[in-house]
């Protein structure tokens, strides 16, 4: 019997050769998990609604042995423009192993006010997800190959408001916002049973309070408080995560949701 070659940790976490699509990247958190998979040797397609926007991302990216990489423009709500984006990035680099579904429409109506379209509308963020992943699928069944989509959750797919900390400082997280993202967490699971014989895995990376520096001050004193590590997350905190599900480090692992919250929904 040939001996199986067991790969090294070194091995595992190496994405050389891979090619990522990370939607969204220009955004808070976007940024970072496209950071990761390009420090790790992917070559990144970064997608934002605006082309300049994506480039401008590219730019700032390190690059692993000559990986190149590449923009383009792809609205989540907007299905031809998810098929014009996703055959953008096929263009651009000859085949995507990876996507990372990141890119999200938010929404600043909470349960008070939100109007039946406004609610519906911020749903089509998944239906973005779902449309994006499917196509992530085909293209790895066609060339016969694995790939890993990963797909952003949040803590709030798992938990319920603490609407107190919110109080006259801003409206709390939306009704329509954790309709939405636990429907992510539960879309992961479905979608990784009906496509691991494909070799498809598909993961939810839900992160926790990672607020950016527009958020009001006392807000997120008041999320501090509330958190066992009692600070909110940066960014970077989020790159292992991603690594984690986007290489062979998780070869054994799919419709699983990775919560990266400081310990928020552990109380
Ligand atoms: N930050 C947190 O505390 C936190 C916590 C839990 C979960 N999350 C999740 O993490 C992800 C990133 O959040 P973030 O905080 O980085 O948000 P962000 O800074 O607002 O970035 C989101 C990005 O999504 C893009 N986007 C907006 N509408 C889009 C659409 N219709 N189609 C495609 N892309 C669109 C925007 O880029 P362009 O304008 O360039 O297109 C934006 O830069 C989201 O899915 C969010 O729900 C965040």
């Amino acid at each position: 019997m040939l001996p199986i070659h067991e790969p090294t940790v070194a091995e595992l976490f190496d994405l050389r050769g891979k090619r990522a699509l990370v939607t969204g990247a220009s955004g808070h958190l976007g940024g970072e998990l496209a950071r990761a998979l390009a420090e790790a040797g992917a070559t990144v397609v970064a997608s934002s609604r605006d082309l300049a926007r994506a480039e401008a991302v590219v730019a700032d990216l390190p690059s692993c042995d000559g990986a190149s990489h590449r923009a383009v423009q792809l609205d989540h709500m907007d299905e031809p423009s998810l098929l014009a984006g996703f055959a953008a990035a096929i263009d651009a680099v000859g085949e995507v192993d990876v996507l990372v579904s990141n890119g999200h429409e938010p929404l600043a109506a909470d349960w008070t006010d939100v109007t039946a379209e406004q609610f519906s509308r911020h749903l089509k963020n998944a239906t973005g997800y779902f449309l994006l992943a499917r196509l992530m699928r085909e293209h790895a069944v066609a060339r016969q190959k694995p790939a890993s989509v990963i797909l952003l959750g949040s803590m709030y797919g798992i938990v319920g408001s603490y609407p107190e900390v919110y109080r006259d400082v801003c409206p709390v997280s939306p009704a329509a916002y954790h309709a939405l993202k636990g429907g992510i967490v539960h879309l992961t699971r479905h979608l990784a049973v009906c496509w691991a014989p494909d070799g498809v895995r598909v993961n939810c990376l839900s992160p926790g309070p990672f607020p950016s520096d527009k958020a009001p001050l006392e807000l997120v004193r008041r999320l501090c408080d509330r958190s066992p590590m009692r600070r909110m997350g940066q960014p970077h905190e989020l790159k292992g995560a991603v690594l984690f599900l986007a290489s062979d480090a998780s070869s054994y692992m799919t419709g699983q949701n990775m919560v990266i919250d400081g310990g928020w929904t552990a109380w």
